[in-house]
């Protein structure tokens, strides 16, 4: 196993460091296929990347984004929900959007064939997967109990999670089931970026990075990947022994 590579940046300019590698990322692969995450951690690198594709030193106008997650049961429009929270936070944004941007199709489709989509999606690979750490350890809605085989599917989420959507997110009423890309997609991807900051998730990384890997922290299967970057702030990698 290699180990990954574990970028420790100060937390003031974590956003636009991770944006900088980002668009160097960009202008090397211009039909970058990404799937993205959303929460509070991207927010800031998806601001510093709208600014840049204001100032022209980015486009994702021949890329394709896909979202990582979503929730099944928050009606259409809800801030919570994973595609609100890309478009207000990156899409809506960009002076040109992307080449194609895949929501997880819950308002259409029944949730396994909204899973099958976003499977079939991302049979061909991705090149890049961004991926956030949960302070239970979990990747997407790759809950605790996720392995690295796990699929793309529907699960139930974890009580973590619910309490995110509604405490941070601003949920309308508390989800009860998510869609992920499963781990095992994840890890097929070229190349991963675990985005992690804050003290709060200084635990939940040292142990995604240093203990054994275990489903009860599934983000540590991310290190069988032989492309993983970790781009952390100071804050979160203050208990890293390795860093
Ligand atoms: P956060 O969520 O960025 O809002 O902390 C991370 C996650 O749950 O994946």
């Amino acid at each position: 196993m290699s180990s990954p590579a574990v970028h420790v940046l100060p937390a003031r300019s974590w956003a636009a460091d991770v944006a900088a590698e980002f668009g160097r990322r960009l202008i090397q692969q211009p039909r970058l296929r990404i799937c993205l995450p959303t929460g509070d951690t991207p927010a800031p690198l998806y601001a510093a990347l709208a600014e840049m594709a204001i100032r022209g030193e980015l486009s994702f106008a021949l890329a394709t984004i896909i979202l990582l997650d979503e929730y099944v049961d928050l009606p259409v429009g809800d801030p919570a929900r994973g595609a609100s929270q890309v478009r207000h936070d990156l899409l809506d944004r960009l002076p040109s959007g992307p080449a194609r941007f895949h929501a997880i199709r819950v308002d259409e489709l029944a949730p396994e064939r909204a899973a099958a989509e976003l499977d079939a999606t991302t049979a061909d690979g991705l090149d890049l997967a961004l991926v956030g750490l949960g302070l239970n350890g979990h990747v997407g809605f790759n809950e605790p109990g996720s392995t690295a085989q796990s699929p793309t599917r529907v699960v139930p989420l974890s009580r973590a999670s619910v309490q995110v959507a509604t405490a941070e997110y601003g949920a309308k009423r508390a989800p009860s089931t998510g869609i992920t890309l499963g781990l095992a997609r994840i890890l097929e991807a070229a190349e991963i970026w675990l985005l992690v900051t804050g003290e709060r998730k200084a635990d939940v990384l040292r142990r995604a990075l240093e203990e054994p890997e275990t489903p009860d922290c599934p983000a540590s299967f991310l290190r069988r990947h032989a492309r993983l970057h970790v781009f952390a702030d100071d804050a979160a990698a203050d208990l890293l022994t390795s860093a």
